[in-house]
């Protein structure tokens, strides 16, 4: 690094607080849901029939700057933008351009479920996208259809070697449900043999929708995947923002990642919060308290000074709010009910 690089880096983290939360995490990620919209209709997301939000409801891209810049003061140094399905929201390249000139802002990633992606992909990385993460949960034409709702597979598979050729960091993010899509783990994982990408199996969370499937464990899937590849050996290095576990496949261009939510708390190294697209910033996927940071951006009695302050407040806040773990394992105590489409993924 040079000495101006090196000043620059100085000067944001002495403008940086302590972003430690109650229990001793350092939360540095923020996931921001841009909008509640989206092209397909998964079936633990977002079926057929759902209502949206208006979209005056939804915070517009200057709101979200705005609350990213005083969170970047505050130790937010990381940003995933999802949706909804984010790229159906016009401009959304341009946002993450704007993100990513925020003082303090190192890394923007996106999730999105490839239809629209190979369309933007020069902008997202004209615009210094990091990393890509797109869901697919089958390869299997008719399934696709029947688990999304639409016919779009062939689409979601052109994506996903476009944006391994465009040298932005990919990955699949496969969510497994027992009994729909275990039978494609070999060919799900075998994705990464001759791609450079990291293929990612994510345990069904009982959020919305996705409470009404059966999450298959991850340890089970390992079991399968170590049948057929006995070599597969744990890998340490870290591969993006999360808690996902990797290994690697003698052979394999690309990782194999494990998130196990629910069979394997990871809670204790949470490093995030999430903002909803209606901008309620939520300490936890599980229970739906949360600051609501929109009426403080309207609010046309205050001060841009004294609207830094409070979004500073309402963050310091969260760190004190956060809980210390998800309660998956006990339904009974999951106070969230929003969709996942409007939480965010
Ligand atoms: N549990 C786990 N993953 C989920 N996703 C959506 N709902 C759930 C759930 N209940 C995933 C999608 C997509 C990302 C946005 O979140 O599969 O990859
Ligand atoms: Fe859309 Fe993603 Fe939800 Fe599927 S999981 S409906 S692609 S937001």
């Amino acid at each position: 690094m040079n000495t101006s690089e090196n000043n620059k880096t100085n000067k944001i983290l002495s403008e940086k607080t302590e972003n430690r939360d109650k229990e001793g995490r350092s939360i540095d990620y923020l996931r921001i849901s841009v909008t509640d919209r989206c092209n397909l209709r998964c079936c633990y997301c977002m079926p057929e029939g759902i209502k949206l939000l208006e979209m005056s409801d939804i915070l517009s891209y200057e709101e979200i700057e705005h609350i990213v810049r005083v969170f970047a003061k505050e130790g937010i140094s990381r940003l995933k933008v999802t949706g909804g399905e984010p790229l159906v929201r016009p401009g959304c390249p341009g946002l993450i351009k704007r993100l990513k000139a925020v003082p303090g802002i190192e890394e923007i990633s996106i999730t999105t479920n490839g239809i629209l992606l190979k369309k933007n992909l020069d902008e997202l990385k004209e615009a210094g996208l990091d990393g890509i993460n797109i869901s697919l949960d089958t390869l299997n034409r008719e399934k696709y259809r029947k688990i999304t709702g639409f016919d779009k597979l062939e689409e979601v598979l052109e994506a996903v070697d476009a944006a391994v050729d465009s040298g932005i960091r990919t990955k699949i993010n496969t969510a497994v449900m027992k009994g729909i899509n275990t039978d494609e783990i070999l060919e799900l994982a075998q994705m990464a043999r001759d791609r450079a990408l990291d293929v990612r199996f994510i345990e069904m969370m009982p959020i919305g929708y996705g409470s009404r499937f059966e999450y298959a464990d991850n340890s089970y899937i390992l079991a399968e995947l170590k049948k057929e590849y006995p070599d597969m050996t744990g890998d340490s290095r870290r591969h993006g923002n999360g808690p996902a576990v990797y290994y690697s496949i003698p052979g394999f261009a690309g990782g194999i990642g494990f998130i196990s939510a629910v069979s394997n708390k990871f809670c204790e190294n949470c490093n995030r919060m999430r903002l909803t697209s209606t901008g309620v910033l939520k300490y936890c996927l599980c229970f739906e308290d949360g600051s609501e940071l929109k009426s403080i951006l309207r609010d046309t009695e205050m001060s841009e000074s004294l609207k830094d302050e409070r979004l500073r407040e309402e963050f310091r806040r969260a760190m004190e709010k956060k809980p210390k773990e998800h309660c998956f394992e006990d339904r009974s105590r999951i106070s969230e009910t929003k969709e996942m489409f409007r939480i965010g993924g």
